[in-house]
């Protein structure tokens, strides 16, 4: 671990310092595949330097909710990440256990008056390295509008038309998120949906 500090401080953020520095001098935008372009290069710069292992990921996190990671030294796509947010009441029940089963199998969430979840969705999409710019504006748009929007404030298994045979656990909304949400942006292609319904209980998708 100290190994990998020393030599991401001294090979990989000089990089990005002089590259964003060079950018903000120049009064130049910084596009997202910009950022991309950088972990390419620090991919490069740390290739070698770990006596045997090598880098299987780089990710930058923007902000606490975006991220860009590249997998690839010779990648030709980044994955751009981005976490939102959404509060609902559910009840997980199966009509075919006994009430005891149901609250073995589901606990507090089994209760049939519902409670609630502040649930975060990670949305990943694929980008190719070269291309249009990638405007995260539209891609919010898309994400809001074709899910969060509909389950927002909602109660999931009264008005979350999917829900209405299916249980709303972390799973099947990963599921229904990555339905509505798949084919929806211009020049990306859906990688994965995350959701937590709390920091210990989460489920990934990728179709
Ligand atoms: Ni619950």
């Amino acid at each position: 671990v100290v190994e990998i500090d020393r030599h991401v401080r001294a090979e990989a953020v000089p990089l990005f310092i002089a590259q964003t520095s060079e950018a903000f001098r120049a009064g130049r935008h910084l596009a997202i595949s910009d950022v991309a372009a950088m972990l390419v290069n620090a991919w490069t710069a740390l290739k070698g330097r770990f006596g045997g292992p090598e880098v299987s990921r780089i990710c930058l996190e923007l902000n606490p909710f975006r991220k860009v990671a590249v997998c690839a030294e010779d990648c030709s796509v980044y994955t751009f990440s981005e976490k939102f947010e959404f509060a609902a009441t559910h009840t997980l029940w199966n009509d075919k256990f006994s009430d005891q089963k149901n609250l073995d199998v589901f606990g507090k969430c089994a209760n049939p008056l519902g409670h609630g979840h502040n649930y975060v969705v990670e949305v990943a999409v694929e980008r190719p390295l070269e291309g249009q710019e990638f405007h995260i504006g539209q891609f919010e748009k898309a994400v809001n509008e074709a899910f969060i929007q509909s389950v927002d404030h909602k109660n999931l298994n009264a008005q979350v038309p999917e829900f209405a045979e299916l249980n709303p656990t972390v799973e099947n909304i990963a599921r229904v998120a990555w339905r509505r949400l798949e084919g929806r942006f211009s020049g990306a292609v859906l990688s994965s949906v995350t959701v937590w319904e709390n920091d210990k209980t989460y489920c990934t998708f990728r179709g």
